[in-house]
């Protein structure tokens, strides 16, 4: 299943931009930039935005640590990280990792902030539970995960298809998600705030304090 999604965006990524600029809100990345600014971080950090795809969130973050600090894009398609490298393309503090988010090839407390924008829904079972204690491995103590993600949708037919993308991680966890996504995350973070985005579609779960 996890290399038929990663074939799936491999070939994907070839239009995911052109996609994403038909039907996204956010072409002007306002969403990207509002989580950069939710990270709290600063001039010289460092921060990984798991599931990166084709990077849009990485030039907002990079803008908050600049120069000094060091950006880190993983995600497992090939394809749109190869896509996200024209985004980035002279910039050597803005890397391209090549990576499960299941297994984070970084040392203990490496990162300022960690970020995942509309992509932690599609994490299944054990996946997304390793990749939840390899983020709070990463994070130095005291440091924020953030999960963007699209909150239920108000339109019928938008929410059908908001129900099928959680179904994807199989019935149970697509329950989990919905009842109890704080307490989901609360098994990993001491603390989980809910933030809406300005566009009132999505949310950003702020998780802090690795237990
Ligand atoms: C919907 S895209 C979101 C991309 C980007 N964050 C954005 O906001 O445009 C989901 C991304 O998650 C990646 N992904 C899904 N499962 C993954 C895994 N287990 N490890 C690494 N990347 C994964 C996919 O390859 C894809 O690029």
């Amino acid at each position: 299943m996890k290399r038929f999604r990663q074939k799936y965006y491999d070939y994907f990524s070839r239009i995911y931009d052109r996609f994403v600029a038909i039907h996204s809100t956010d072409r002007a990345l306002r969403l990207r930039y509002f989580l950069a600014d939710n990270t709290g971080l600063k001039k010289g950090g460092n921060v990984l935005d798991i599931c990166t795809g084709t990077g849009s969130a990485l030039i907002p973050l990079k803008e908050k640590v600049q120069a000094q600090g060091r950006v880190v894009g993983v995600d497992f398609s090939i394809g749109m990280l190869q896509a996200g490298k024209s985004k980035i393309s002279d910039d050597d503090s803005i890397f391209l990792v090549l990576a499960d988010v299941a297994y984070l090839p970084f040392k203990n407390e490496a990162f300022h902030a960690v970020t995942c924008s509309h992509a932690f829904y599609e994490l299944k079972g054990e996946t997304q539970d390793n990749c939840l204690q390899e983020i709070g491995r990463v994070l130095k103590p005291g440091s924020p995960f953030l999960m963007m993600e699209h909150d239920v949708p108000k339109n019928l037919f938008i929410r059908m298809l908001f129900y099928l993308r959680l179904l994807s991680m199989g019935p149970k966890k697509a329950l989990e998600i919905l009842r109890h996504e704080r307490e989901l995350l609360m098994r990993y973070f001491r603390s989980v705030e809910k933030i809406s985005t300005p566009t009132g579609r999505s949310k950003i779960m702020i998780c802090k304090g690795r237990i």
